[in-house]
């Protein structure tokens, strides 16, 4: 009785690692248009952040200032302006790289209408393809 019900516990976990396993096998998916395609046809804000933009600015979107200065999104003003916020990701600032070429329009839209509304955030101005620079 009790091996039947671990047995049936540890499956789905095993399952789970294995999945894990599978999605992080092909190599570093940030910033690679051909690994990441996958990844990257995410549309959720969530996903998209966590696959382009939480390796610097962490899980928890508080960023880091160890190695290398990488900016908090967390009750950040400067998200206040969707223009700005677009901008900043579509063409990239200083250190931090452009994502035109790896996100589309509307993966850039999602990407930043959900850092505007998370991490403390609560800009709900619209995010429109306008904001996008040409
Ligand atoms: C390779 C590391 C890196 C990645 C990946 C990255 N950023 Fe950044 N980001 C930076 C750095 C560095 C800065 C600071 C640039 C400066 O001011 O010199 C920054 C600045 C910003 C800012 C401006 C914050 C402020 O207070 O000035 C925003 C907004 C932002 N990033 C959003 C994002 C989003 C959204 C993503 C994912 C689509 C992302 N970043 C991916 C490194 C990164």
């Amino acid at each position: 009785m009790q091996i039947r019900n671990f047995k049936l516990k540890l499956l789905p976990l095993l399952s789970a690692s294995l999945f894990a396993t599978a999605l992080f096998a092909d190599g570093d998916p940030q910033l690679s248009t051909t690994a990441g395609s996958r990844l990257f046809d995410a549309t959720a804000g969530e996903e998209l952040y966590k696959a382009s933009c939480q390796a610097c600015h962490m899980p928890d979107g508080k960023g880091d200032n160890g190695a290398g200065f990488y900016p908090s999104l967390v009750n950040n003003v400067r998200l206040m302006s969707a223009k700005t916020t677009t901008e900043i990701v579509t063409n990239g600032l200083r250190g931090m790289p452009p994502f035109r070429e790896y996100l589309t329009d509307e993966q850039i839209i999602e990407v930043v209408k959900y850092i505007r509304t998370n991490f403390g955030n609560n800009f709900k101005s619209p995010v429109t393809v306008a904001d996008i620079p040409k």
